[in-house]
């Protein structure tokens, strides 16, 4: 019980918690049925020559009220913790309740989570109630980048319904992807290049999702620096997360100048790991959602 205070400050929390309850209650004793003299030569007082100060009783109600609100304060007082390190009857924490609460939800739901976990994603697929909870897993964790129909946002946060992957399109990669995260090392080059090399080597990547203008003086500078991560036809690596420059498919947008920042001023997306946060079943759950053929 090392949450409960001990000691002087147990004690300090009895004698102000009751002293205060004292108080309380001889002051409402004292409104209701204080026989002081002071009442009944009581004079009418005149604020600004018609405003008169009444001296009307409380209702009696009220007094009830508080009553029964005080005796509550001290039943409650008694089972519950609350009075320094008085435990209360009922010997109620709430670590113990926690606990009886995990025992209700896994007696309950257990069973069918540690089955999800055991499936396949294609018979996920073809399990609707699971299918909802995978979406709803997704909308509390991953809705905040990725949107709530996984389409990517702001040109920051990839679109996740395209079939295009940046780190692997397998069960096992997009597994490792959420649990694992994964963070893109994309240097910049705009000093290695100067300003002619980036306008020269952007139009030359631009190139490759069309007609690959092999002849470009652009390429020479992608051969050198380019091809280690980007493969020599741009095709990518997904081992490294280095994106298909081939696809028309744009992490960062496709416009010349989008390009071309990112190939200046590098790029760094970091998409953060949820192993430590979710259990086997909901990666399981995401995976399945991720790979659906048509989503939505
Ligand atoms: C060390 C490996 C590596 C090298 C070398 C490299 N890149 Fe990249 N590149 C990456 C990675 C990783 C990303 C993805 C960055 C991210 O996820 O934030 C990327 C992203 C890009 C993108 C963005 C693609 C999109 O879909 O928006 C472009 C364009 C690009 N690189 C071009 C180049 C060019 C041109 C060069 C050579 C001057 C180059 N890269 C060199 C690893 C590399
Ligand atoms: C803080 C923002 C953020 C959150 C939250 C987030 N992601 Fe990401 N995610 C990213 C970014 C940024 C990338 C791209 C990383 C890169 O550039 O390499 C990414 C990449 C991914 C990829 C790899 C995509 C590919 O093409 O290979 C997958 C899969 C993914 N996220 C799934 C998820 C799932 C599932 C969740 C929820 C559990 C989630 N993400 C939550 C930011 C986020």
């Amino acid at each position: 019980m090392s949450e409960l205070p001990t000691g002087f400050w147990a004690g300090w929390i009895v004698v102000l918690t009751l002293v205060s309850l004292g108080v309380l209650s001889w002051l409402v004793y004292s409104i209701y049925f204080s026989n002081s003299e002071v009442d009944k030569i009581h004079e009418e007082v005149v604020w600004d020559n018609n405003l008169r100060e009444g001296a009307n009783p409380a209702p009696m109600w009220w007094f009830w009220l508080i009553l029964l609100s005080l005796v509550c304060s001290l039943i409650y007082l008694m089972l519950f913790p609350g009075l320094g390190s008085y435990k209360g009857i009922l010997n109620w924490t709430s670590g113990r309740q926690v606990v009886r609460d995990e025992q209700v939800y896994s007696a309950e739901f257990g069973g069918s989570r540690n089955a999800i976990a055991e499936m396949k994603v294609e018979e996920i697929h073809d399990y609707p109630k699971a299918m909802v909870s995978a979406q709803r897993v997704f909308d509390r964790n991953c809705a905040v980048c990725h949107g709530y129909e996984a389409q990517g946002q702001a040109a920051l946060f990839p679109d996740l319904t395209d079939k295009d992957w940046q780190w692997g399109g397998s069960v096992e990669q997009i597994e490792q992807s959420i649990r694992d995260g994964r963070t893109g090392n994309m240097a910049p080059w705009g000093d290695i290049l100067g300003a002619q090399g980036v306008d020269d080597v952007t139009a030359y990547v631009m190139s490759l999702s069309g007609n690959a203008d092999t002849g470009h003086p652009g390429k020479l500078q992608y051969d050198q620096l380019c091809v280690a991560c980007h493969g020599t036809t741009g095709e990518g690596n997904p081992i490294l997360g280095a994106p298909d420059l081939t696809d028309n498919t744009w992490l960062y947008g496709g416009s010349l100048k989008a390009v071309k920042t990112t190939i200046a001023d590098g790029r760094n997306g970091v998409m953060p790991a949820f192993g430590e946060r979710l259990d086997a079943t909901q990666l399981k759950l995401l995976v399945a959602l991720l790979t659906v053929e048509n989503p939505g």
